[in-house]
């Protein structure tokens, strides 16, 4: 299933989570893969890992992308490695989930940092060659807790309520270029962080200051009654990056187990 060849695709965020699970999609359909995140840590050893998975080259790239001169930096870097860059996915993110009145001034520019203006920076860096080239996939993501609101998420979704309504208006001017922008907006995905907090020990519930087992929201709140694998959010990320969603521009796709519907 070689759909993606030939493609070159930059994956933000990618140490961990959710990013490393789209990359490895992205590599397993055949795409190259360039990999950043602030955390240089495991994108070495992943590269090593989406050449197996398939990619015919894999390169990373350390750099906060909060900082227009970190996503400058990883344009360079990909240059170099590839030569151009056909599908951005801006994955880096994560919230600092709080009520609202207890964040500081310094966790809410975090928030809106790590998730809009990496986004916002990436972006910009990689639309100019994309729209050069007359092809490109921007693939954002989101959070449909934008939608449900949820506890203690207003600073987050604040954040992800941007990422969300930057591809509408991208998709506006760029639809003749060639390059379409799209939000995939997942609900809760079973992540390494919430499969940490799923364990049954009294003291897990403490740690993470939970009320209730995540296994009872996902019950009560999912009509699915399970979190989104992150295997889920990739596949559907990879259906975005080919070239048959071509008309598929400018929207927010959940996918959320039935959570929240339009
Ligand atoms: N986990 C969920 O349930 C869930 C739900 C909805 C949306 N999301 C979104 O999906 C994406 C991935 O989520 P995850 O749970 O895998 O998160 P995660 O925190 O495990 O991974 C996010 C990665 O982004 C990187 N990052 C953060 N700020 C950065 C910066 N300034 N520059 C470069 N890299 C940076 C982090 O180092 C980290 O490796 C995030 O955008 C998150 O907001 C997650």
């Amino acid at each position: 299933m070689a759909r993606l060849a030939g493609r070159v695709a930059v994956v933000t965020g990618a140490a961990r989570g959710i990013g490393k699970a789209i990359a490895t999609r992205l590599a397993a359909e055949g795409a190259a893969l360039a990999i950043s995140d602030v955390n240089g840590g495991g994108l070495e050893a992943l590269c090593a890992e989406l050449r197996a998975a398939g990619a015919p080259a894999a390169s990373f790239h350390a750099a906060d992308l909060s900082l227009e001169e970190g996503a400058q930096a990883l344009l360079q870097a990909v240059q170099q490695a590839h030569g151009h860059c056909d599908i951005l996915v801006n994955n880096a993110g994560g919230g600092v989930i709080r009520p609202f009145l207890e964040h500081t001034p310094e966790t809410l520019r975090q928030t809106i940092d790590r998730n809009l203006w990496t986004t916002i920076w990436c972006t910009r860096a990689f639309l100019p060659g994309m729209i050069a080239r007359q092809f490109g996939r921007v693939i954002n993501i989101g959070a449909d807790s934008v939608h449900t609101g949820t506890y203690s998420h207003a600073g987050y979704n604040a954040a992800k309520g941007g990422v969300h309504a930057l591809v509408t208006g991208l998709a506006f001017e760029f639809a003749k270029e060639g390059v379409t922008f799209n939000v995939v907006s997942p609900g809760g995905v079973l992540t390494e962080d919430l499969q940490a907090m799923m364990s049954d020990d009294p003291e897990t519930l403490q740690k993470y200051r939970m009320s209730v087992h995540p296994r009872e929201v996902a019950r009560r709140e999912i009509p699915a009654q399970r979190f989104t694998e992150m295997r889920e959010v990739a596949a559907y990320v990879a259906f975005l990056a080919g070239d048959e969603a071509g008309a598929v521009n400018g929207q927010i796709h959940s996918i959320n187990g039935a959570q929240w519907m339009m």
